[in-house]
């Protein structure tokens, strides 16, 4: 029905039809970026047919889908060719490193190459003959041991080290290190990259990256594969936790000689610390651009509605629009991550709003047409009569249990409402809560609010956000992407990311309004810039004289 088929996107990776799920890793290739993923050829949710999709862009945003790069077609792959990566070797060799799931389930590590390195688009693969090339070892569990990833090349004796996320038998997440010449002959080294200092459970889709911390480095080739630790650097360790379902990262330090990572501070470790998304968001990946010397996020947003209504649409899960990650060197305490910048080239028509007093309590309509494809810049002012005139407030505020947008405190929520029917009974709200803690200090939650955004049943609904760094001087900013049935939102040009999905009923084709609004019970608040466009689709499309997948 029409309400279903609204939800498919218009500028997100999104095959014609099936399930899909972790991005495995991308590269520049030969002049076109690829992009491999966990796809289902067979169905809308995940099963023993899990497989390599593959997909080919000249710009990260308009894809050609290519026949799938890998089946499980093989004993030691027969329960699924799931995650793993794809690594362009210095010598200008490829290799795919995959986790196969046995006959018997047992997770294993396989190794596949092109046959071709002369086809630019990479389309016929082969499985080596000595697959699997890794087992389980001793102490862990058949079932806890799964996604390679080559990090680390060492010229002085040519050889690789390939990280797996596991966990221990106390539940510990723990990353095991293999050193290789080959892709063939393994050795496990005696110590492990890191190991968690709580019970996280399994360490899914591990990454491992610097990110340059000073501003004049920040766009200087850091390819983690040739790069040796030293000043101006700083660590980056991602796992997806298996228990939770979120993407979480530490920022620290990596030591070649014991090939260690160590969190800068281990109150907030991978897995209790800083995450990358704190809405829908799992599995991600990064991969060095090497054309525009970025390192590019990709993380796949799955469903939240009825697995029923999947099978309906036909589809399911979408890709983040990739996103570039660079170290913070203002708050030096976390990432930024912001969509690529191809995404303005499919900005179309613009609404420009300037100084709009919010008066508390208020919402205001922008007049921008039919609101489904966006890509809106906001920036907000508190009245500062109000913020000096609050005393101690809110100390206890929390995103996701403190009432959402909804819930009026002196000085916030206030942002915007996207996906909104006229009423705003359907609304999904992205907004500022700012509070004063104990110590005197003001504090900016940054939450989305999706308790609102469908009137439909079986779907799962949260408030989502944290809080976020605002530092003196600076205004209150938004960015919000919304694609039809995901709307994916920056705070503070990227210091803190809220994904969600979100399939209104009503606030749907032309009925999708967008609004600006201020909750707050004592200040004015104003929109001292919105800039709202209108974003192309980008109508991906199977590579030309291909089959679809
Ligand atoms: C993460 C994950 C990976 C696994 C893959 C299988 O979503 O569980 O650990 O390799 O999915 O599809």
């Amino acid at each position: 029905n029409d309400m279903l088929r609204w939800q498919r996107t218009g500028f997100h990776f999104q095959p014609g039809k099936n399930f899909q799920a972790d991005p495995n890793a991308a590269m520049f290739y030969k002049g076109w970026y690829h992009f491999f993923y966990q796809y289902n050829p067979t169905g809308v949710a995940w099963d023993y047919t899990i497989s390599w999709g593959h997909a080919v862009s000249k710009d990260l945003l308009h894809w050609n889908y290519l026949p799938m790069a890998l089946r499980p077609d093989h004993w030691y792959d027969r329960k699924g060719v799931w995650s793993g990566y794809s690594t362009l070797l210095p010598d200008g060799r490829i290799v795919v490193l995959y986790t196969g799931g046995t006959k018997e389930l047992v997770q294993v590590q396989n190794l596949a190459v092109p046959v071709n390195l002369s086809d630019p688009l990479l389309l016929e693969w082969k499985k080596s003959h000595v697959n699997p090339i890794l087992v389980p070892p001793p102490g862990i569990e058949d079932h806890d041991f799964r996604d390679p990833f080559p990090v680390w090349y060492n010229e002085s004796d040519s050889r690789w080290h390939v990280v797996i996320g596991s966990k221990d038998p106390e539940h510990y997440g723990i990353v095991l290190i293999y050193t290789t010449k080959d892709f063939v002959n393994f050795t496990l080294l005696p110590n492990i990259l890191h190991s968690t200092k709580q019970p996280v459970g399994m360490l899914e889709c591990v990454d491992l990256f610097p990110v340059a911390t000073t501003d004049s480095r920040a766009n200087q080739a850091l390819d983690m594969t040739t790069m040796r630790p030293g000043p101006g650097l700083k660590y980056v360790l991602k796992a997806s936790m298996d228990d939770e379902r979120h993407d979480y990262y530490a920022l620290g330090s990596f030591d070649l000689d014991s090939f260690t990572f160590t969190p800068d501070d281990e109150t907030i470790d991978v897995g209790i610390g800083l995450r990358y998304d704190w809405g829908k968001f799992y599995a991600s990946k990064t991969f060095y651009d090497q054309e525009k010397q970025r390192r590019v996020l990709w993380g796949y947003v799955g469903e939240v509605d009825s697995k029923r209504d999947d099978a309906l649409k036909g589809w399911a899960s979408l890709q983040n629009i990739p996103r570039t990650i660079l170290f913070d060197t203002k708050t030096k305490s976390n990432l930024i991550l912001w969509p690529v910048e191809e995404v303005e080239s499919l900005r179309t028509i613009n609404k420009n709003f300037n100084s709009i007093p919010l008066y508390p309590g208020s919402t205001y309509q922008l007049d921008v047409g039919e609101a489904t494809q966006l890509d809106i810049v906001a920036e907000f002012e508190v009245d500062e009569k109000a913020i000096e005139a609050t005393a101690e407030a809110d100390v206890t505020y929390n995103c996701s249990t403190s009432g959402g947008a909804a819930n009026r405190g002196v000085l916030g929520p206030f942002g915007l409402l996207v996906l909104a029917n006229q009423e705003l009974s359907e609304q999904t709200a992205t907004y500022f809560y700012v509070s004063r803690g104990i110590d005197g200090n003001l504090r900016t939650h940054f939450c989305q609010d999706e308790l609102r955004s469908s009137k439909a049943g079986a779907i799962t609904k949260r408030v989502v956000g944290s809080t976020v760094p605002v530092l003196h001087g600076e205004t209150w900013a938004l960015r919000i992407l919304v694609d039809h049935s995901i709307v994916e939102s920056f705070a503070q040009r990227g210091r803190a990311v809220a994904t969600s999905r979100v399939y209104p009923t009503e606030a749907i084709y032309s009925s999708a309004r967008v609004f600006l609004f201020n909750n707050a019970t004592d200040a004015i608040v104003t929109a001292k810039t919105v800039n709202v466009w209108h974003i192309n689709s980008t109508y991906n499309h199977v590579f030309p004289g291909l089959v679809a997948p």
